[in-house]
């Protein structure tokens, strides 16, 4: 760890790999597929591992995410964010001649009729249905539209009708457990009345949920798979919120964080050292990074390539040069601002480097 170039993203590969077997055990057991979210790590070698546990296919948030998949060789993947750009759908056609199965969500006319009108005839592109309760961020609420796009879909052999989604990501971070139970199991109720009003019935595909319903939405019987993302890492967001076994969510194991260097210490007579670690290293919009291994203190940003941590009273405060490792507020931004995973065996040594494929796509 003291040899690493910090700060440097950690990614702790058994812990990951207990959180991939206990996420597929999970949902084996209640017969559903994950479609995991690469949005969360943005690599191909752990989308591959997600694959070898068993999973669907992959989920990716725009066309660049998908391309970074497939052209490294993920066979199937599902882009879960709508597009309205001409020069997205020829790398569509293209991405589609490459891929196993490659799905798009729709969620207007106006999406459709763009697919139908740039699409050459061999291309191949899966239309699922986004739909939207009361999250209002994408996905569709209007009946009479959706029925037009799912009619035109299956008309056209270019597309198919191949699923639906419903994604309540404002529901994920509820800090009660049964307050989210509630919410989620009622929004996927309207969401399934939609899908059947518009299709008259279910396509193959109904796909949707993330890592804070994971244990709840397994209990509505037409959901066939679901994109969980953070359970693979956890993050602090997700650390702090209820679980179904008790008051923190502890079901899967943190396998990443940020190690720092304790740089300078212009604060020392308040307990305080800076860190080589700041807003480039660290996501920002979820709050601070909490230490990972046992120090007890506090963290603050000291600009973009700072932070400043001081420990509670008592302990001693970090010597010029010791490496500290912190669990990240929220882990698919701060993935986005490295290049690779410095990945960590049992041994307590880094062996490899992933590289982070999909790194800064973000179109
Ligand atoms: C459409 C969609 N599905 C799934 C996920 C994964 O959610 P989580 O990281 O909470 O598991 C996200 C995350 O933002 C998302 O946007």
């Amino acid at each position: 760890m003291d040899a690493l170039p910090t700060p440097a993203l950690i990614l702790d590969r058994l812990a990951m790999e207990r959180n991939l077997a206990a996420m597929s055990k999970h949902l084996a057991a209640h017969r559903k597929k994950a479609r995991p979210h690469a949005k969360t790590h943005k690599c191909a070698l752990i989308a591959q591992a997600q694959l070898a546990h068993g999973a669907a296919g992959l989920c990716a948030a725009k066309v660049g995410e998908a391309a970074a998949l497939i052209l490294a060789g993920v066979p199937r993947v599902l882009i879960t964010s709508p597009l309205q750009s001409p020069g997205k759908v020829a790398v569509l056609a293209e991405l589609s001649q490459r891929a196993a199965e490659l799905l798009l969500v729709v969620d207007s006319m106006a999406g459709l009729e763009l697919l139908q009108k740039y699409l050459p005839a061999e291309a191949r592109v899966g239309v699922v249905l986004d739909i939207d309760i009361e999250m209002g961020r994408t996905g569709i609420r209007v009946l009479d539209e959706a029925r037009r796009i799912v009619a035109a879909a299956r008309a056209d052999q270019r597309l198919g009708f191949a699923g639906v989604q419903h994604y309540a990501g404002h529901l994920q971070h509820i800090a009660s457990f049964g307050e989210r139970k509630e919410r989620s199991l009622e929004s996927w109720h309207n969401a399934l009345a939609f899908a059947q009003a518009a299709a008259d019935e279910l396509p193959p595909i109904v796909s949707g949920g993330g890592s804070g319903t994971y244990a709840i939405d397994v209990a509505v019987p037409e959901i066939t798979d679901l994109q969980v993302g953070s359970y693979l890492f956890m993050d602090r967001e997700y650390r702090d919120i209820e679980s179904c076994g008790g008051a923190s969510f502890t079901e899967f194991e943190v396998a990443l964080t940020v190690a720092c260097t304790a740089i300078s210490a212009p604060l020392a007579d308040a307990g305080a050292a800076t860190l080589n670690g700041g807003f480039k290293a660290f996501a920002s919009d979820s709050g601070v990074p909490v230490p990972y291994d046992g120090v007890q203190g506090k963290f603050r940003f000291a600009g973009d390539e700072h932070g400043v941590f001081r420990v509670v009273s008592g302990q001693s405060r970090p010597r010029l040069g010791d490496v500290l490792r912190f669990v990240v507020p929220h882990c698919d931004p701060t993935v986005n601002l490295h290049d690779v995973y410095w990945v960590l065996e049992a041994d307590g040594l880094v062996h490899s480097l992933w590289p982070i494929t999909a790194r800064g796509l973000v179109w």
